[in-house]
This record gives C-alpha cells, sequence and structure tokens, in this order.
C-alpha cells in the first residue's frame, strides 16, 4: 500500500504545516452565514488543499459535495452539479460545505463563463463554498479573489516535514539516516506528498520493501516533472514490455478523451517503436531511452490529469494490432482529416467518435471504403480504436 494513503492524515490538526491557515480556515467556516465570502485555498501541489478541505468538513460536521472543477467542461454542468447544492438550505440535518478543487483547472476559454458562473453561486448560496487553486497567478484565482477570502498555504519548514516523515518510519518499524531524510524533507519543497513518496521509494531499494508495478505506475501517473517520473518508471519492477503495457491500459480505461488521449497513445506508440526495435535488434541499451521517452512525452499530457493504475482491460491481441498498425492509422487519420478539411488531432477528438460508431452499419463502411479507398479491415482498425 502506499504510504501517501496509509499515512493521509486523519484530522485537521495532524496534518504538517501552515497551523494559522488551518486555524483561520476553520474560522471562516464557523463564521460563515449567508452573504459572505467563499474561501479560496491557494498553494503548490500535494501540500494537502484537497486533504485539508475534506478534513475540516469532518471535522465541523459538514456533509460535503466535492467538484472537480476541471472535470466539468462546461458551464452547464458546473450549473447542474452545484446548481442544487448552493440552492438546497440543508433538508437534511446535516449541513453542506461545497468544495470546488482544482479551479484553475477550469478550462481557461474566455467565452466559457464558467468563472462568472461561480462568482454568482458565491454570491447567492446557502452553504459556505470551498475552492482550492495551484496557481496564484492564474486568471480564474484572480477573478475569482474579489468574492474569496484567500488563504496561502505555503512550504512547511524542512524540520517539521522531517519529524512527520520519522513519524511514519517509526510507525513502519524502519529507519533510514537523518541526512536523508532532511535531504528529502529540502527537495520536496512542500510538496509532502512527493516526500513521502520518495521516502517510500527510496527504502525499497534496499530489502525492507520492494515496489510493486502498480505503485511505480501509480507514482508515474501522479508526477509532476520529468525527474519525478523518470524515477518512477525506473523503480518498476517487471519487464519493459510490461511497463509500457500497463501504462496504456491506464490511460485507456481512463476518462482522457479526445485529443490529449491522441498524444498520450501517440507517446506509448513512440516508446512501443523502440521496444520493437530493441527486440529486433537485441540492442538493450536503448532501454535507457524507453523511460526517457515515455516521461518526456507523457508528463506534458499527465500534469492535471488524475488517472488511476488500471490493469489490462481489453485483450492484449488487440492492444497489439492498433499498435503495430498505428503508423498505417495515423496515415488513414491524415487521409480522412484531409478529406473533411481538419487536422488530425481534430478528426480524432471531434469525428472519430462518431464515424465508429457509424462504421458499425456494413454499407457505410463500404460507401467510406469505396469513397476514400480505405481498405475495410483499416476502417474496422478505426472502429476499435475509436470506441476503446
Ligand atoms: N500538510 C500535510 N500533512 C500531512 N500529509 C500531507 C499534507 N499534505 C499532503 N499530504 C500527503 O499527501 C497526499 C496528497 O495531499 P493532497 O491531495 O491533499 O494535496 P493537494 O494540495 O490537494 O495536491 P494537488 O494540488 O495535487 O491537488 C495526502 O494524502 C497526504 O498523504
Ligand atoms: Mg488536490
Amino acid at each position: 500500500m502506499m504510504w501517501v494513503e496509509k499515512y493521509r492524515p486523519k484530522s485537521v490538526e495532524e496534518m504538517v504545516g501552515n497551523e494559522k491557515v488551518r486555524i483561520s480556515l476553520i474560522s471562516w467556516l464557523r463564521k460563515w452565514q449567508k452573504g459572505s465570502k467563499a474561501a479560496l485555498l491557494v498553494g503548490p501541489p500535494g501540500i494537502g488543499k484537497t486533504t485539508l478541505a475534506r478534513l475540516l468538513a469532518k471535522m465541523e460536521r459538514y456533509n460535503m459535495v466535492e467538484l472537480n472543477a476541471s472535470d466539468t467542461r462546461t458551464r452547464e454542468t458546473l450549473s447542474r452539479k452545484i446548481g442544487e447544492a448552493t440552492r438546497s438550505e440543508s433538508l437534511v440535518a446535516q449541513r453542506t460545505l461545497i468544495f470546488l478543487d482544482e479551479i484553475d483547472g477550469i478550462t481557461g476559454r474566455a467565452d466559457y463563463g464558467a468563472v462568472e458562473f461561480v462568482k454568482e453561486a458565491v454570491r447567492q448560496s446557502m452553504n459556505p463554498i470551498l475552492m482550492a487553486a495551484n496557481d496564484e497567478e492564474s486568471d480564474q484565482v484572480r477573478k475569482l479573489g474579489e468574492v474569496c477570502q484567500v488563504f496561502k498555504l505555503r512550504p512547511p519548514p524542512p524540520r517539521e516535514i522531517v519529524m512527520y516523515l520519522k513519524h511514519i518510519l517509526e510507525e513502519e518499524g524502519l529507519e533510514i539516516g537523518d541526512e536523508r531524510l532532511s535531504e528529502i524533507a529540502v527537495v520536496c519543497r512542500g510538496d509532502i506528498r512527493y516526500a513521502i513518496n520518495m521516502l517510500q521509494a527510496g527504502l525499497s531499494e534496499s530489502k525492507e520493501r520492494s515496489i510493486t508495478t502498480q505503485e511505480s505506475i501509480t507514482l508515474f501517473l501522479s508526477s509532476k516533472d520529468e525527474s519525478e517520473a523518470m524515477d518512477a518508471l525506473s523503480m518498476y519492477p517487471g519487464q519493459p514490455r510490461d511497463k509500457v503495457r500497463e501504462i496504456f491500459s491506464s490511460i485507456v480505461r481512463s476518462r482522457v478523451r479526445g485529443e490529449k488521449r491522441g498524444r498520450m497513445l501517440r507517446c506509448i506508440s513512440d516508446a512501443d517503436i523502440l521496444l520493437g526495435r530493441i527486440n529486433a535488434t537485441g540492442n538493450w541499451r536503448l532501454l535507457r531511452h524507453l523511460d526517457k521517452i515515455l516521461a518526456g512525452c507523457m508528463i506534458r499530457e499527465l500534469r492535471g490529469e488524475k488517472i488511476a493504475y488500471t490493469r489490462e482491460s481489453i485483450p492484449w491481441e488487440l492492444q497489439v494490432r492498433i499498435w503495430n498498425r498505428s503508423k498505417r492509422l495515423k496515415e488513414v487519420y491524415g487521409l480522412l482529416a484531409g478529406m473533411l478539411r481538419t487536422s488530425s488531432s481534430q478528426f480524432v477528438s471531434g469525428f472519430l467518435p462518431y464515424i465508429s460508431v457509424m462504421l458499425e452499419s456494413g454499407e457505410f463502411a463500404e460507401k467510406i471504403s469505396s469513397i476514400t479507398g480505405v481498405g475495410t479491415e483499416e476502417l474496422d482498425l478505426l472502429k476499435e480504436f475509436g470506441q476503446i
């Protein structure tokens, strides 16, 4: 089990750092009444924003309606999901706290109107609204600042982090040198999730404990920069092919769709091509580049996504088929995209989902095939790919 889960604080008091901020947040909630400002928690990744929000609700006995703002792509979903919660004046005995997590993830498009919607919701809400964001400088944060009391979480001093890490080691009955502990506490720059992960990962090198493939992939999928991603991949205890495979099935089973998904799959396909070359040539030294390709290419796409580790869900044969023919697939996209006067990535996100459903009809497939000259076998591939 991952220590970040096992040692997730159980109460607000157990958390590391920012004690004053935690206390003033509690008093914001206690004093809140209709018309009061919302609260906005701002702080770097892994410092405990989400954790603090949940523990606060628990401590003050609020029922929490949690919404990850980056999930809500349209104003309508946002309004549907929080509208209800802002209106209902506790029908049930328990009061409600509305938590909008990762508000800097709500799409930045000007015409979207989500920020305005949230502002209006804050003004009208019968229930307190708490928000969290990473980036103080983001447009969303700046705009929402007007209706919020802002609570800034800052990196706790390394010695506090060291104490926390020591407490974990004690619970585990393990020991590592003070020097290494301080090092972790300093390099994590306030990212406690990272510190705990590094502590656990570092120990896995020794014989006390070995990291599982699941843990390594989970670390990879949640890493925030390339070096973290490289570390995670290098800890993978299995075969390189399985490593690529597990990343693939996690992405495919995630909610990531559209262009982003296409870009992720292309990264994986590049890694797979390299693996193929290694297998064919026996040049094992090329393996060193595998993690680099995966980490370098994927990290841009992984940031801000929450992707859970998922074991194989589609038959491996199908995956292999998709991979082996990914080059041909790209050509087919290119061709169809050209005919539809759109880009390949637009094609994958905007057209493919529909086309792949329509391809279910043999008649349609034949028509497409005769217009485009793309073989039916390739159209089948397109159909499978579009529906995963
Ligand atoms: N202040 C803290 N005290 C103790 N543990 C912490 C603290 N902050 C983070 N952690 C650990 O890191 C994990 C992740 O924290 P959390 O998800 O709350 O961070 P976050 O600030 O919301 O990050 P993100 O910006 O990526 O959403 C927690 O489950 C916990 O194990
Ligand atoms: Mg969070």
